[in-house]
């Protein structure tokens, strides 16, 4: 979490900054601040609340000087105050840094710090780094050896970049675990947590873990572990994958979900030697395992039915923050699926990196080019369904999902097949989301005061409706609940009362009459119940209609009218779609 941004060139470096950081803001948008350098002096503004009222009220693009670093924060060690915002300092304010990630060690740091007689003004972990730096730099380093001996001090994760009074018009930047993009345009260089907050740039490079990227206005050095200059390999960005905005949308969640449709079908665009080669992998593989957090997981649950249902591979899907308590069985033998619509998960990363360790084949699923996970794996399936801004994942999942069923089918040699049947249910979607618009909008406004929602399916529907629930707890507060429907009479049935919302996702499938009769249960309890299905049944209170298509694409096509139904229920509730309170988009942090 937390964005960082760097740029230094011929141009004012403010407005350029807080542009490539509002892009960021998707990380982490509890506080923000800039850092410049002009003529021996450092400017810094920065503050708690988010980037536009900060900017607001501080004008942070008015800042002085062609140098500047920036970020905006989703705090870790320290509340929400001014004093914690980003960018820190060291002791005479001529270091400024601006840090993503965790200084495991910095209590430890700190305090040795403080012996020394340094000061701080802050509880944050970042503010040890500039520290640090000033540290090394007393003992007679040359800025760049105190950055890369201060941060081979750090342990935990991190990117950090850095600016100094003593070296005018140069950005040191830095990472261990956490994404850096080195970008070099016509007017200048930036570095920055992502590609998308990076203006005009022909071209890019990813430092490796420990490298350190030596940024002037006319070019880029980079530095290995041990100090000896290296060549970096760049590889050209196009923009235009790169742009976003919100359209005619009031926010980028229904934008997203509008893109539903668009993202099925661009997730068809792939390779199908390379889908058929990885398919013959997974069969092969003694064991498969798939590792996902959040809605990446539901979609990863979805594709284990698919593989066993379609390719009849069983595999396993483990929870990355749980991976590690099962690293000991996974060997040069097991196959590691890891989806990630960032690449960036930390949790997904770790157990990545110890799957390696362990000799297993990595493949990833992965939307970002260029991250973090997409450059730890062996091969790499994007989903190329653009970038998504929301903090709820939507479009991502149902690309996740089509990527499933092309690799489930591509077990079977029917790659091609698989790949029309989504083309055609691209069409379906499109219909289903103008169709169901209105009704929804109605169902959001009856139950916007409500304070549970439960949502029940069987078989490769059942990850929709936990998926459906996390959707609705995230963006708009209400507690939820998803869960197999079979399940229900195992607990969670004792809390069904006089009109409480039961989502009953029954496609006409083989899951469709055991799933009625789990309906049935819960509206002998007082339940309405609203029924996400292609037949209509006297059952539903309410009925969400989606078209009858092939059986193992339900979960693609059903997922679509509860992702709308969570984005107008959060309307209704006043809250905001795009940045739900204490959440952001990548999570970098264990
Ligand atoms: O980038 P990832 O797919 O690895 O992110 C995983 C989760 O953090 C993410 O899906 C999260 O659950 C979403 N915000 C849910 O909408």
């Amino acid at each position: 979490m937390c964005g960082i941004i760097g740029y230094t060139g011929k141009n004012r470096a403010a407005p350029i900054v807080l542009q490539g950081l509002r892009k960021l803001e998707y990380r982490g948008y509890d506080s923000a601040g800039m850092a410049s350098a002009l003529n021996g002096a450092l400017y810094f503004k920065k503050a708690a609340g988010k980037i536009d009222d900060i900017d607001k009220k501080y004008e942070l693009g008015e800042l002085p000087g062609n140098t500047a670093i920036a970020h905006t924060r989703w705090a870790t060690h320290g509340g929400v105050t001014q004093e914690n915002a980003h960018p820190h300092t060291d002791c005479k304010n001529s270091i400024a840094v601006v840090h993503n990630g965790i200084v495991d060690n910095y209590q430890e740091l700190r305090s040795a710090l403080i012996r020394k007689g340094h000061v701080f003004d802050s509880e944050t972990d970042t503010e040890v780094i500039p520290h640090l730096i000033e540290e090394y730099l007393k003992e007679g380093n040359t800025f760049e050896q105190a950055t890369r001996l201060a941060s081979q001090k750090l342990e935990g994760s991190y990117a950090f970049i850095v600016i100094s009074l003593d070296t005018p018009g140069r950005i040191l930047a830095i990472r261990k675990d956490n994404p850096l993009v080195i970008g070099i345009g016509r007017h200048g260089t930036f570095a920055a947590s992502d590609t998308l907050s990076l203006q005009e740039c022909e071209s890019v490079v990813f430092p490796d873990d420990g490298e350190l990227a030596i940024l002037r206005s006319d070019g880029v050095d980079f530095l290995d572990i041990e100090g000896e200059q290296i060549e970096k390999e760049s590889s050209t960005l196009d923009m235009n994958n790169y742009q976003y905005d919100k359209g005619s949308y009031e926010y980028f969640m229904l934008k997203e979900i509008m893109e539903e449709p668009q993202a099925i079908r661009a997730a068809t665009i792939q390779d199908e030697q390379i889908f058929t080669r990885l398919a013959m992998d997974i069969l092969r593989a003694r064991q498969v395992v798939i590792t996902a957090c959040g809605t990446s997981r539901y979609a990863a649950l979805v594709g284990r039915y698919l593989f066993s249902d379609v390719a009849k591979k069983f595999c396993d899907v483990v929870m990355a923050s749980e991976f590690e308590y099962f690293s000991k069985s996974i060997d040069g033998s097991t196959l590691v699926i890891a989806v990630s619509q960032s690449g960036e998960t930390a949790d997904v990363i770790e157990g990545i990196k110890r799957a390696k360790a362990n000799g297993a084949q990595i493949v990833s699923i992965v939307n970002r080019y260029g991250s973090v996970l997409s450059r730890m794996s062996d091969d790499v399936l994007y989903l190329g369904c653009g970038p998504e801004v929301a903090v709820a994942a939507t479009k991502s999942m149902v690309s996740q999902m089509a990527i499933f069923y092309l690799l489930a089918y591509a077990m079977r040699n029917e790659f091609k097949i698989a790949a029309n049947n989504l083309r055609h249910l691209a069409d379906e979607l499109e219909r289903t989301l103008k169709g169901n618009g209105k009704g929804i909008v109605r169902l959001a406004e009856a139950f916007k005061d409500i304070e549970d929602f439960y949502y029940v399916a069987r078989g490769m529907n059942s990850p929709i409706a936990s998926e459906a629930a996390l959707k609705l707890k995230e963006i708009s507060y209400i507690h939820a609940e998803g869960l197999p429907a079979g399940e229900l009479k195992h607990g969670t049935l004792a809390l069904i009362d006089d009109g409480t919302p039961v989502v009953v996702l029954c496609p006409n499938d083989n899951t469709f009459s055991d799933t009625i009769s789990n309906g049935i249960e819960a509206k002998a309890r007082g339940a309405y119940i609203i029924g996400v299905s292609d037949i209509e049944h006297e059952l539903f209170d309410f009925w969400i209609k989606i078209p009858h298509v092939d059986g193992f694409l339900y979960p693609l096509i059903s997922v679509a009218p509860l992702h709308l139904l969570a984005y107008y229920l959060a309307l209704k509730r006043g809250t905001d779609p795009d940045k739900p309170r204490n959440l952001a988009k990548s999570v970098t942090v264990k």
